[in-house]
């Protein structure tokens, strides 16, 4: 394989005169990379003339073929979950929060545990986003090394920005105290401890020392991976959901709540790619998935369940909108058991009955039923948006 280098400032020239005396016949290796022992990360130099990329050269992680070519697809799963977040598009300001405006104004508009809630969610989710962007964006990112993986990771972190922007949409129509509620998870145990519980799960992958293609470091990576997609986005995120749509279903805070129905939405999609890419990651290395680490996850997903839990209990001192923490003990083992059998381990509360079926109902939300119906052609933004003629 011969590798054609760039000059200093990278830019290459195409010139025939040229081009031969560019190429180094004798290098094996990008000179960018030389030390690399797991994956490419598709900054290499250029190699010319090399062979084409063929569907098996294509891996998940550990991919040594060049990674700037979407297709062959070889993971269709990963494309068509970027189509369809495309087809999910939505932005926050084009819901309207009026009657939330109103609701919260009003002293005798909602309990003081309601009141609770919302903050509670808003202060936990808008640090949750936050760093489930920065894991994507400065640890995933490099480290999964197929083009169709990395097109939905591209998509998926800037659905977390549209989620952060969505809550500061919320604080700010309520004229909320930012500072009070950017600061709970440094000043509210039960939200700190979840955000507490996650940092060392993006510590090591966004190491710039940190390299793919050792077992132990393989096994960290998708360690990692399950903490943030199958504890973080799809356990922790479980009490603050139900709680703010079970108020949309009374009919208070119906824009929060409408907000929150769609990042749900990017949330179950979300979780099923993280599983799809953890999923796929075990059938191409079977020798990572070893008994330890599928005890350490169990441990991982039983703690994720406990502080979902503590959480639970903070923010229901009692009961409320037809909730309380006890009815959350059954919900989190129910998605702890689904969350296990996703990634093949064997249910950890078998029988848990689930408590809340209309929340599956709410996930598989049609965008059509009220994003076109209702609110499009009455709330437009900066006249971007003109579907009424
Ligand atoms: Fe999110
Ligand atoms: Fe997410």
């Amino acid at each position: 394989m011969m590798t054609l280098y760039a000059n200093k400032r990278n830019l290459l020239n195409w010139d025939d005169h040229v081009l031969p005396e560019s190429i180094d016949h004798t290098s094996k290796e990008p000179l960018s990379n030389p030390e690399n022992h797991g994956g490419l990360t598709g900054l290499e130099n250029l190699s010319l003339g090399a062979a084409r990329i063929q569907v098996d050269d294509k891996r998940i992680i550990n991919c040594r073929a060049d990674l700037n070519q979407l297709v062959p697809f070889k993971y269709t799963w990963a494309w068509q979950k970027y189509l369809a977040g495309c087809a999910n598009h939505w932005m926050p300001n084009e819901i309207n929060m009026a009657a939330d405006i109103a609701l919260w104004k009003d002293p005798h508009g909602l309990s003081e545990d309601e009141r609770i809630i919302v903050k509670r969610s808003l202060g936990f989710f808008s640090t949750a986003d936050s760093l489930v962007a920065n894991n994507l964006v400065l640890a995933v990112y490099r480290h999964i090394t197929n083009p169709e993986c990395r097109q939905y990771l591209l998509r998926q972190a800037f659905e977390e920005a549209l989620h952060t922007h969505a809550y500061q949409h919320v604080i700010e129509s309520l004229s909320l105290d930012e500072a009070e509620v950017f600061n709970m998870y440094r000043e509210v145990p039960a939200v700190a401890r979840k955000a507490a519980w996650v940092i060392p799960y993006t510590q090591s992958l966004a190491d710039p020392h940190f390299k793919t293609g050792t077992p132990e470091n393989d096994q960290r990576l998708l360690r990692d991976l399950i903490a943030f997609y199958v504890i973080f986005e799809a356990i922790f995120f479980y009490v603050g959901f139900t709680q703010i749509l079970a108020m949309g279903r009374r009919g208070k805070m119906t824009g929060t709540s409408e907000q929150f129905q769609y990042i749900l939405r990017d949330e179950s999609m979300h979780a099923n790619f993280g599983i799809d890419v953890i999923n796929q990651i075990k059938i191409e290395n079977p020798h990572l998935w070893t008994t330890d680490l599928q005890q350490e996850v169990i441990h991982m997903i039983q703690e994720g369940v406990d502080l979902e839990y503590q959480y639970a209990k903070d923010t229901m001192p009692r009961g409320i909108l037809g909730l309380n923490a006890e009815m959350f003990k059954d919900y989190l083992k129910y998605i702890a058991n689904r969350r296990c059998a996703q990634i093949g381990l064997p249910e950890q509360y078998p029988g848990t009955p689930n408590p809340f079926p209309w929340m599956s109902e709410m996930m598989d939300l049609k965008k059509e039923k009220n994003f076109f119906e209702t609110r499009v052609i009455e709330y437009q933004t900066g006249g971007t948006l003109r579907w009424d003629s």
